[in-house]
């Protein structure tokens, strides 16, 4: 339910707010000059910026003969083993000067003046150049203060540069020392923004439980904890009752099969429309044992004005058709091949109306008992959904025979194949033991049975239970294990997308495919 929650412009402006502080600290840690904060944090993030520096080597008279200047790229911190990477940049002021210019680079201990390495080389340029070299040190050089020395000279003069170099071994691998930032980034980050995420989702949290105190106080439906319901979207059902939130149930309870009850006329085969519309439009199949025909409906788009009145309500968009097959049962159609129709995509609709009660019984034993023995694959997840419509009828008090054991079986075995019950009935508390053990969701709507109402008085108390014999057409109480932490809560079904009504039989007669119909043989 939690998706249809308004965020309010404060809360949006607090994230942009962590979001921009967050993208602040990455710039920081970039910059490396968080290092500096930290303190701690010894090694180097980069080279150093490259170092310059200049010299000029003049002729015997004091002339200019060329300014010279030193680049040294490796920065001013080497570990042992390592090389100074440098360049010279002469440029000549004296041009035709043809004698060479001669190079010396030396390494000096800064406290002891002790050189320890030299190198040199000579170059004839009678026109401005640079000269990059490197000066590789060895491994056992002690750490300490250096100057790098570079001496420029001619038959006539020289001049020396010279650089400041720390040797020091770093501790970190170079591959850390490159990534570190990056990592130290990626950390921050992340925590911003699972901060953000948080403080919304609380902030949330906060504002919808205020929300609601307020609005408790002037509805009789307590409201359940909106977090604990499913969040899955999966079946949009309706709304939660006197709330703006919407109400979803879950795959995952579907296949764990679903009762409906309640009186004549309180809604329960509308709610178990809306929960077949929703099951059709993510391509699940559908099979209806159609005991009164209604089901034929979802040929037709809804035109009923009462209901297209309330879509806006519950953000609806245009009405639609589900375009069933449907399929008429008569003691000539009786064994058709259920399991053929089971995994079809779309919704098969056995109208068994034209039957007797005695032979309605007789066929939805059949066919629970050919799906038993169908030896289906299992499936932990929902793969097709069956309806009973006016399932009480199979009681034994309601005059049913051998279906209702064979309902026994279906509820405990069918789940493993993915095959999820949805009955329709009158009464919940009649269904005893094996099947009401089995069954994951149990709505009940308007009720004026005494059993049922007394069911939900010991259950939930006398409130609970007044509000079940009180209550309006459409509004249905939900419990479910998984829902709410087992406690009911309301819901107001949404109006159907389909006709609520029964087709005519002419409209009927252009229906029924009877080229579609596939009997058993056996
Ligand atoms: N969610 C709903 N929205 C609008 N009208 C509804 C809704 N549920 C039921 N109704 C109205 O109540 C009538 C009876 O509903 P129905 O589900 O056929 O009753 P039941 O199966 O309990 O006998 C419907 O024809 C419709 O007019
Ligand atoms: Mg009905």
């Amino acid at each position: 339910m939690p998706s249809a929650i308004n965020v309010s412009k404060s809360q949006i402006l607090f994230f942009v707010l962590t979001l921009i502080l967050g993208i602040f600290i990455v710039i920081l840690i970039y910059n490396s000059s968080i290092m500096g904060l930290l303190g701690s944090v010894s090694f180097p993030l980069e080279p150093e910026s490259q170092s310059s520096l200049t010299g000029v080597l003049t002729n015997l008279d004091g002339g200019i003969t060329a300014n010279i200047s030193l680049q040294v790229a490796s920065g001013s911190q080497v570990s042992p083993g390592k090389a100074i990477l440098f360049s010279v940049n002469v440029t000549h002021a004296n041009l035709g000067n043809t004698e060479p210019f001669i190079f010396i680079y030396e390494i000096v201990n800064a406290n002891s003046n002790q050189s320890f390495l030299r190198k040199d080389e000579r170059f004839y340029g009678n026109e401005s150049f640079i000269l990059a070299s490197r000066l590789g040190l060895p491994d056992v050089v002690p750490e300490g203060n250096y100057v790098f020395l570079v001496n420029i000279s001619n038959s006539q003069n020289s001049v020396v540069i010279s650089y400041p170099i720390t040797v020091e071994r770093v501790i970190a691998t170079p591959w850390l020392q490159e990534h570190i930032s990056f990592f130290l980034s990626i950390i921050v980050v992340a925590f911003v923004i699972f901060s953000g995420v948080y403080y919304v989702f609380w902030l949330r949290k906060g504002l919808l439980k205020k929300k609601y105190e307020e609005r408790q106080k002037n509805s009789p439906y307590p409201f359940p904890d909106f977090f604990t319901l499913p969040q899955s979207k999966y079946a949009y059902v309706g709304i939660v009752a006197d709330s703006d939130e919407k109400a979803y149930l879950d795959h995952t309870q579907l296949n764990r099969h679903t009762l409906i009850a309640g009186g004549t006329g309180s809604g329960k085969t509308i709610a178990g429309m809306v929960i077949a519309e929703e099951l059709l439009k993510r391509n699940l199949p559908v099979i209806v044992f159609d005991p009164v025909g209604q089901w034929s409906g979802f040929a037709k788009k809804n035109a009923d004005e009462h209901m297209r009145k309330r879509y806006n309500k519950f953000g609806l968009g245009l009405p639609q058709a589900f375009n069933p097959r449907v399929i008429e049962i008569t003691d000539a159609t009786m064994h058709v091949d259920i399991t053929h129709y089971l995994f079809m995509k779309g919704m098969t609709v056995f109208r068994l109306d034209k039957l007797t009660p005695r032979k309605v019984d007789e066929f939805i034993d059949m066919a629970l008992s050919q799906i038993y023995r169908a030896n289906l694959p299992e499936s932990g997840s929902l793969q097709s959904l069956i309806v009973l419509d006016e399932v009480h009828r199979l009681l034994p008090k309601y005059g049913g025979r051998k279906a209702y054991t064979r309902l026994e079986q279906a509820v405990r075995e069918f789940r493993k194949w993915g095959v999820g019950l949805l009955m329709v009935s009158q009464v919940l508390t009649d269904f005893k033991g094996a099947i009401r053990g089995n069954i994951g969701t149990e709505i009940q709507v308007h009720t004026r049975y005494e059993g049922d109402i007394k069911r939900v008085r010991e259950r939930h108390g006398a409130v609970i239970s007044n509000l079940i014999a009180k209550l309006h057409t459409g509004l249905g109480m939900v419990e479910c294990a998984d829902y709410n932490k087992g406690a009911p809560y309301f819901i107001e079904f949404r109006p159907l997308l389909h006709s609520p009504y029964k087709l005519t039989e002419t409209e009927m007669k252009k229906l029924v495919k009877k080229g579609t119909l596939v009997l058993r043989m056996d």
